[in-house]
């Protein structure tokens, strides 16, 4: 029986993990060995097909998983050179995302696992952004600060082991890439809506004036829906008065206030905990402006900084495989009854 496999299964030193991500519109699929090096790393996206609807359309993309995931898992082997008798373990993200696209990756990498008998490992999607920094810097050790910016997640995190987290703040609403998204309409920018405010703002100026950002009796705590409001409000004040609006200015002041308090916030953990290594995770540590300020800010104070690769930022089942190696090694295995969820805590590895 498959579940007295798991019961009795002794770890590798060195496995080979498959992983396969299927949360929002990317299809993924990634292998990785036991050092992190990348073997393959696959990604087959419908972001196209959702663009008319200025926003992920939950069947479609689910659809597309269907349509994509034997196709990137296919990829993924013959890229890495290996076979699927290779594979030691295979992660999936179970959650958070969107149910249904969760559950053709959940479905998929379920039978996969039966199929080969090997584990079949549960990760969080949220903890994959952030061991995606393992992949970045294979000497990368806890403790340090993580900065998790994603479309559905704004946090400042202490990483005190692989394992073991403590949320030092967070969004008390929306959360940044969310606030990025919601920008871009009221821009008139298409989805995906964080890279074009990000190519908008390169010809603004940050000369319009937007609330404060930080809240919360810790100060690391954030509110994205205030500042969110004031750009609606500041856009239509202007229209309603029919005066044009710099689109440019308002880009690249919205972007320097959503990126700046999370940054702000990251560098006094810090300072707080006597550390001095951040990492940064999640689609929006893709954004130019936010790479080029941690750079700077990180270079002055003498804090080691590990930036992943934007790939490596936005979604990709590498990122999966990584945290899937730290849960491999925990021997934290899921049955067949396995199930998707549409939300997971933070602090919850499972
Ligand atoms: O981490 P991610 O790929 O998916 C989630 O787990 O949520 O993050 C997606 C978010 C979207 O809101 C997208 O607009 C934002 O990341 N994003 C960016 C950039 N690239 C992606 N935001 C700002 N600048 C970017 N270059
Ligand atoms: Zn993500």
């Amino acid at each position: 029986m498959y579940k007295d496999l798991i019961k009795g299964f002794s770890v590798k030193e060195n496995p080979t993990i498959l992983a396969i991500e299927s949360s929002c519109d990317e299809t993924a699929a990634a292998i990785i060995d036991g050092e992190r090096n990348i073997l393959a790393n696959e990604i087959m996206s419908s972001c196209r097909e959702h663009v008319r609807f200025g926003g992920v359309v939950p069947e479609i993309a689910s659809r597309a998983h269907v349509t994509a995931v034997s196709q990137v898992v296919e990829k993924a082997v013959i890229s890495a050179g290996k076979t699927l008798k290779d594979i030691d373990a295979v992660a999936v993200t179970y959650g958070a995302g969107l149910l249904g696209a969760l559950l053709v990756g959940v479905s998929y990498a379920k039978s996969l696992a039966y199929a080969l008998n090997v584990p079949l490992i549960p990760v969080s999607h949220i903890r994959g952004h952030l061991a995606a920094a393992y992949l970045a810097d294979k000497t990368l050790k806890p403790p340090f600060i993580s900065l998790l910016l994603s479309g559905g997640h704004t946090a400042v995190i202490l990483v005190k082991s692989e394992s073991d987290f403590k949320i030092l703040g967070e969004t008390l609403d929306d959360a940044v890439g969310e606030a990025f998204d919601k920008v871009a309409r009221v821009l008139s920018l298409e989805y995906p809506g964080g890279p074009n405010v990000e190519r908008l703002a390169k010809d603004g100026k940050d000369v319009v004036p937007l609330p404060k950002m930080l809240k919360g009796e810790g100060g690391y705590d954030f509110s994205y829906s205030g500042l969110k409001t004031a750009v609606i409000n500041y856009v239509h004040k202007i229209e309603q008065s029919g005066g044009e609006v710099n689109r440019a200015d308002v880009a690249a002041s919205f972007q320097r206030a959503a990126i700046d308090a999370p940054v702000n916030a990251a560098l006094k953990a810090l300072e707080q905990y006597g550390l001095n290594t951040l990492t940064v995770g999640g689609g929006v540590a893709a954004n130019g402006y936010l790479r080029d300020s941690l750079t700077e800010k990180c270079r002055d104070k003498s804090i080691k900084l590990v930036l992943p690769p934007k790939p490596l930022c936005t979604d990709n089942a590498a990122m999966i495989a990584s945290e899937g190696l730290i849960r491999y090694r925990a021997r934290d295995f899921a049955t067949l009854d396995l199930n998707a969820k549409a939300r997971v805590d933070l602090d919850f590895v499972r």
